[in-house]
């Protein structure tokens, strides 16, 4: 059966309040179509500013089939362009991360201004024409430090995106700030299941003694629903928002990015053993960590985040294939805390790289599950798992509007 026809009759029969069928976490030609209607289609969170420190300053990532380099150009400016020479198509810039004054092809050392324009290629003759070969360009926006690219060929308008994120961030400055340490790992498992771990902590008891000595496993803290009706959540949200920083609960229309505050457990301020600060300088100039708990911040379907007032978490989500995912965790901390001055690297990483261990291993005995022939989809939890249920309705709508062609923007023509 055709797999478009095949998905979207799934979609149309999905019962709400139940998880998708085997063909959603397994498949791979339903992988393909999830990047081609959702990955390729929407804004995806890449990486922070503070990653590109000067002119430049560059990362690569692989997007699916799309890999790609975002780089600081000779103004300040960010851009993104798709990482592929246009003499042959060799991967010009092949490390993670690092500093070029041009970006310069290995293959036949093609080569490209900060800004895409292709400077230099040896030899090509008098009829060629340089200035059709600069690198293909991605849409690329920045948002109080966060990096955000869209292969699309005409891509949402990020403007209300930025409008609801930046007031939330803006006060923990994170463009002041470097990457303490980064980690990513594989987990085997669809970025679908990734997520709907995410979405919930309904796991939390039984799966994080770290994480649960700080976070709250409330449905009203992590979840979706009756947030605004619980006073401890109101309590904190009026904490906050008096010390000069938005903190009331905020989703978009469509579902697919929310911003909050939630209060930590008993006096924590950071998500150490003890509760603890684990960096001694705040993570912004301007903000205290006085009992001001964590930001979250989600963006589907990309990012998880939580700002403090010492450090911020930050997830990236990368689908690798139907049943794998790369998950990348930053802890973000000011720009001049001193490594084993300010701050002890294994007591900063300690709490989310266990929780992170501890995710990877229920998710991918989850997608183990799955996998057998007797998987029927089973009901979320009402109370705990309204988020899981969130996202799942988010990916159903998406997916549908896109597979009945209702949905802008188009994907990218790859001309
Ligand atoms: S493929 Fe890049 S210079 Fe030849
Ligand atoms: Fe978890």
């Amino acid at each position: 059966m055709d797999t478009r026809k095949d998905m979207l009759e799934r979609l149309k029969s999905h019962q709400p309040g139940y998880s998708l069928d085997q063909a959603f976490y397994t498949d791979p030609e339903f992988f393909k179509l999830d990047m081609e209607l959702i990955w390729y289609r929407d804004w995806l969170f890449i990486g922070h500013d503070c990653e590109l420190p000067k002119p430049g300053s560059y990362i690569t990532v692989q997007i699916g089939e799309y890999p790609v380099v975002v780089v600081r150009d000779a103004k300040g400016t960010i851009r993104a362009f798709h990482n592929t020479c246009r003499h042959r198509g060799s991967r010009v810039c092949t490390a993670a991360k690092g500093t070029a004054a041009k970006l310069v092809c290995p293959y036949h050392q093609w080569t490209y201004d900060l800004d895409g324009r292709l400077v230099f290629a040896r030899q090509m003759g008098a009829e060629f024409d340089a200035s059709q070969f600069g690198l293909k360009p991605i849409a690329c926006e920045s948002a109080a430090g966060y990096l955000f690219v869209c292969l699309a060929d005409e891509p949402a308008d990020f403007a209300p995106v930025r409008a609801r994120l930046e007031p939330y961030l803006a006060p923990h400055r994170l463009t002041e700030t470097k990457i303490a340490f980064e980690s990513t790992i594989i987990e085997k498992g669809n970025w679908k299941l990734v997520w709907e771990n995410n979405r919930e902590c309904y796991h939390c008891a039984g799966n994080h003694p770290e994480l649960c000595k700080t976070f709250p496993e409330a449905p009203t803290a992590t979840g979706i629903q009756g947030s605004k009706s619980d006073p401890e959540i109101v309590a904190h949200w009026e904490r906050c928002e008096a010390a000069g920083l938005p903190s009331t609960f905020e989703i978009s229309d469509d579902g697919q990015y929310r911003v909050t505050r939630v209060p930590l457990l008993r006096d924590a301020v950071s998500y150490t053993m003890t509760g603890k600060r684990a960096v001694k300088k705040n993570l912004s100039d301007s903000v205290s960590t006085d009992r001001i708990g964590a930001l979250l911040l989600y963006h589907y379907p990309t990012t998880w985040n939580h700002v403090l007032g010492d450090h911020a978490v930050t997830f990236r989500v990368l689908p690798i294939s139907a049943t794998e995912t790369a998950v990348t965790t930053k802890w973000l901390v000011h720009k001049d805390a001193v490594e084993g001055v300010d701050y002890d690297l294994a007591e900063l990483t300690h709490v989310w790289t266990e929780t992170n261990d501890q995710d990877r291993r229920i998710v991918e005995e989850n997608a183990f599950g799955i996998t057998s022939p007797a998987y029927r989809p089973g009901p979320y939890s009402e109370e705990h798992e309204g988020g899981v249920m969130q996202f799942v309705e988010w990916y159903c709508n998406f997916a549908e509007d896109r597979l009945t062609g209702d949905a802008k923007p188009a994907l990218r023509s790859v001309a």
